[in-house]
């Protein structure tokens, strides 16, 4: 369902994608989750080792591919990512291996490296957590991250991930990993909504082949600081919404899809998971309005400033 974007190594992703973090989920919400999207229509799952759900992801859709004969693992795109305590090159092998042993599957169709920073780990695999509560950052690591980056790409090499990227990269982080790839990321996934356009990295992004992937395409259900705003009570939004006979999660993917990226909008809810699949086509002038709400914004609802005690975006402060 929906458009097929061509990644800048030749590989087919569906545009739209189905959001596997469950936050605080329940037991066996995920493999649910996931019958139904597959169920619905959704040909692209978006996962990571840090959500540990992947084995309901496997187990999801090992249900829903013997059910249907006619659908193979090949006709489905899977993402994962590396956490930030094992970008360590024997690390990142470890973590997509993990990974596909819980996804039940010889490969990925996307291996991202999950953030742009390294953190410290306990010898039992888990991340280190400074006297401050934050993540033990590894500057060396983080400062050059080619050592993970060469892992990636041996990975991509072996066939293992059909395609490798990274996810919450700014241009700056992005450059300069250009100037070392031997192997071009071929996605960047990051937070966009109309509370957070990002303009300039999506330009920048599709400037250098690499395909923005919005994460919190529906704005999350957060509240701006300080306002108490959300992007699901907006009233110009949802004004679009009901002249379009929508939902405003139809308006918002639309607006992603037809600015040109991947969107991933994630519902625990079968009935919204099928809806969200349902791709309506904005008029110019409707577009232009969303563009309109979205005009100057900068609402992050994923901000991991606090948990990992590093400036992510220094750029923003
Ligand atoms: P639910 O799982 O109850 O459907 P984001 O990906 O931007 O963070 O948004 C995810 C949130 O949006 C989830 O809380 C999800 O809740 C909700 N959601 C997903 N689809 C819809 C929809 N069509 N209408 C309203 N809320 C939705």
């Amino acid at each position: 369902t929906g458009p097929i974007i061509k990644l800048n190594n030749g590989v087919s992703m569906p545009a739209l994608g189905f959001g596997t973090f469950a936050n605080e989920g329940s037991k066996g919400e995920t493999h649910k989750a996931v019958v139904s999207a597959l169920n619905a229509g959704y040909r692209h799952l978006d996962c990571a080792w840090f959500y540990q759900n992947e084995e309901e992801v496997g187990s999801g859709m090992r249900e829903f591919l013997s059910s249907n004969p006619n659908v193979k693992r090949e006709d489905i795109f899977i993402t994962t990512k590396v956490w930030n305590h094992l970008h360590e090159p024997e690390d990142v092998e470890w973590s997509l291996k993990d990974s596909l042993r819980m996804l039940q599957t010889p490969y990925v169709d996307a291996f991202l490296v999950h953030w742009p920073i390294a953190a410290e780990k306990n010898p039992d695999n888990t991340v280190k957590i400074g006297a401050n509560g934050k993540y033990v950052i590894k500057k060396s690591l983080t400062e050059n991250a080619e050592p993970t980056w060469r892992a990636m790409e041996s990975l991509y090499t072996q066939g293992l991930a059909k395609a490798i990227g990274v996810s919450n990269w700014t241009e700056k982080g992005i450059e300069t990993l250009l100037s070392y790839a031997k192997v071009k990321p071929t996605v960047n996934q990051i937070e966009i909504h109309p509370f957070l356009p990002q303009d300039n990295l999506i330009k920048y992004c599709l400037s250098q082949s690499i395909m923005p992937v919005a994460y919190s395409p529906l704005g999350s259900q957060d509240q701006v600081p300080g306002t108490g705003e959300k992007v699901s009570t907006n009233k110009d939004l949802n004004a679009i919404a009901e002249k379009n006979g929508s939902t405003l999660a139809q308006v918002l993917i639309a607006w992603g899809l037809k600015r040109g990226y991947s969107v991933l909008p994630k519902s625990s809810n079968p009935g919204r998971i099928l809806s969200n699949t349902k791709l309506i086509t904005l008029s110019e002038e409707d577009f232009a309005a969303v563009n309109k709400v979205a005009e100057g914004r900068k609402t992050r609802f994923v901000n991991m400033k606090d948990t990992f005690g590093y400036n992510v975006w220094p750029e923003e402060s």
